[in-house]
């Protein structure tokens, strides 16, 4: 799919134009010049109550004898709740609406309330136009809900036309790394295995220009990850380390090292899960695709910034060689952990990939994990929890990330859940009881980034949605990739 510029060509557009509106229905902008192109249609739509242009509502209008054949009406709200992230949910709507009746070629007008945040706008537009087109029929003999969809034209009155290029360049590759996330988590865990998640980094590495070293359980024997390998061993696919550098700065000592769980597929291991919802576990490597694809667009926008991506990817099984409750594992770093639950695998795969983090002196670390079915008990599918051991870079990560389109809260990490987390014959254990679960994770994962700035997203009730919206297909939804986009943006400033 493209996403073009085009300014005030109104009139010579012989496709489908999407029209936001609020629902102050007060026709401004372009919804005023279309209303008077189609002699007072849309006013009287408006007049009649029928469409009342809440977010993501749309109806179509055939504009019969005009240069365009139709005209979508899409709600964006309140005029004052409008910030630019609605640009992404009012192109995702008109691509769908659009795309599934099969039209090809459609142009999305901008709102006025765009006007002075237009390159935002532009990039949230582009964004949510890509994303909107994401679909779930890969599979499908005869895809069923297929988007049509193969060029979007923003239009736009008099504004900065470089400003809005380099906005549409940004969401583009937001965008694209979202759906690409998606489609890494989507894909079931027979095709997507350690190894292929790890030929897909390597095919991405080369198109976008970021070096990549894919490491094996051999690699990881010689740095003693006893910890990851201990997961590994129950499975018979091969475990892959995935390391990726972008390196935006060299000059610098900075390093921030995104870290992302890479389960192709969580069974429980001999702690075997029950099997309703057991399918889901194949979005268990969602952190380590948001990793993945964020690489990508972070190589694509070039910020002036290091950073490394690092995936530890294997699949949780309960093979003959696989550990048992009871085991005690070493980590690299030297910490004995207490194998209680082996379905508390996650934890036991970023512990070594914090600690080689931390070897290759990453100044500020990000993980995310779908690590805890507790988190979606206290957050639902909202927000993904935010969990650190350093204020100022919580705070720094919170505000970078505002308004992406992404949700983050923050959780306390007391000294209690740590308490919750210690053994009585080794250092840790695995799991620390019912109460706080999302929190008794975080407080292990601590052990391993010695005092490097750190911050923990759980993102079990984010990364994959069961509900379809009217911007959105319903299965994953591409978080983290935003906020990890955002927070090197961020950073590079
Ligand atoms: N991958 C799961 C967490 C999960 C659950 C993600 C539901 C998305 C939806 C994780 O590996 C896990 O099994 N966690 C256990 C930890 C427990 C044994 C301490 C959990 O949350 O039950
Ligand atoms: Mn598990
Ligand atoms: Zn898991």
């Amino acid at each position: 799919m493209q996403v073009l510029r085009s300014s005030d060509a109104l009139d010579s557009l012989a496709y489908a134009i999407a029209l936001p509106l609020t629902t102050e229905s007060a026709l401004a902008g372009a919804a005023k010049e279309l209303d008077a192109l189609l002699g007072g249609d849309i006013a009287e739509i408006l007049a009649s109550g029928e469409f009342k242009a809440k977010l993501g509502e749309s109806t179509l209008l055939h504009a019969g004898g005009h240069p365009f054949k139709r005209v979508l009406l899409v709600g964006i709200g309140d005029a004052a709740a409008f910030t630019p992230a609605v640009m992404a949910k009012f192109a995702g709507t008109a691509v769908r609406a659009l795309g599934k009746r099969g039209l090809k070629k459609i142009a999305l007008a901008m709102p006025v309330q765009a006007m002075g945040s237009e390159a935002l706008c532009a990039a949230f537009a582009a964004e949510g136009a890509i994303a909107g087109c994401f679909e779930t029929s890969q599979y499908q003999s005869k895809p069923e809900r297929a988007i049509a969809i193969d060029e979007v034209t923003l239009l736009a009155h008099g504004v900065d036309a470089k400003a809005l290029e380099k906005g549409i360049a940004r969401g583009i590759a937001i965008g694209e790394a979202v759906n690409l996330a998606r489609r890494l988590a989507i894909t079931p865990a027979n095709d997507m295995t350690p190894t292929h998640l790890a030929a897909e980094a390597t095919a991405l590495a080369k198109s976008h220009g970021f070096d990549i070293k894919v490491r094996d359980a051999e690699w990881a024997q010689k740095h003693k990850m006893g910890s990851f390998l201990s997961v590994a061993q129950g499975s018979a696919q091969p475990p892959a380390f995935i390391v990726m550098h972008y390196r935006g700065d060299p000059e610098s000592e900075k390093l921030l090292a995104l870290v992302g769980k890479g389960i192709t597929f969580d069974t429980g291991g001999i702690s075997l899960k029950p099997p309703e919802k057991m399918e889901e576990m194949k979005y268990d490597m969602s952190g380590g695709a948001g990793v993945i694809a964020a690489m990508g667009a972070i190589a694509k926008l070039k910020p002036k910034y290091n950073v490394v991506g690092i995936v530890p990817a294997t699949e949780n099984m309960p093979g003959g060689k696989a550990t048992k409750p009871g085991d005690i594992v070493r980590a690299s770093n030297g910490t004995t952990i207490e194998v209680i639950n082996t379905d508390a695998e996650g934890r036991l795969v970023l512990a070594d990939a914090l600690v080689y983090a931390t070897s290759l002196k990453a100044t500020h670390i990000v993980d995310a994990a779908t690590l805890t079915g507790a988190c979606v008990i206290a957050l639902g599918h909202a927000a993904s929890a935010t969990v650190g051991n350093d204020d100022t870079f919580a705070d720094l990560f919170l505000d970078a990330v505002k308004g992406c389109g992404e949700r983050y809260w923050r959780m306390p990490l007391y000294d209690d859940y740590s308490t919750a987390m210690k053994s009585d014959i080794a250092d840790l254990k695995n799991t620390g009881g019912r109460p706080a679960g999302t929190l008794t994770a975080a407080a292990f994962l601590k052990n391993f980034v010695e005092s490097t700035p750190w911050l923990h997203l759980d993102i079990a009730g984010t990364a994959y949605v069961d509900g379809e919206t009217a911007w959105s297909a319903k299965g994953p939804t591409g978080t983290p990739v935003r906020a990890f986009v955002n927070l090197v943006e961020r950073l590079a400033q």
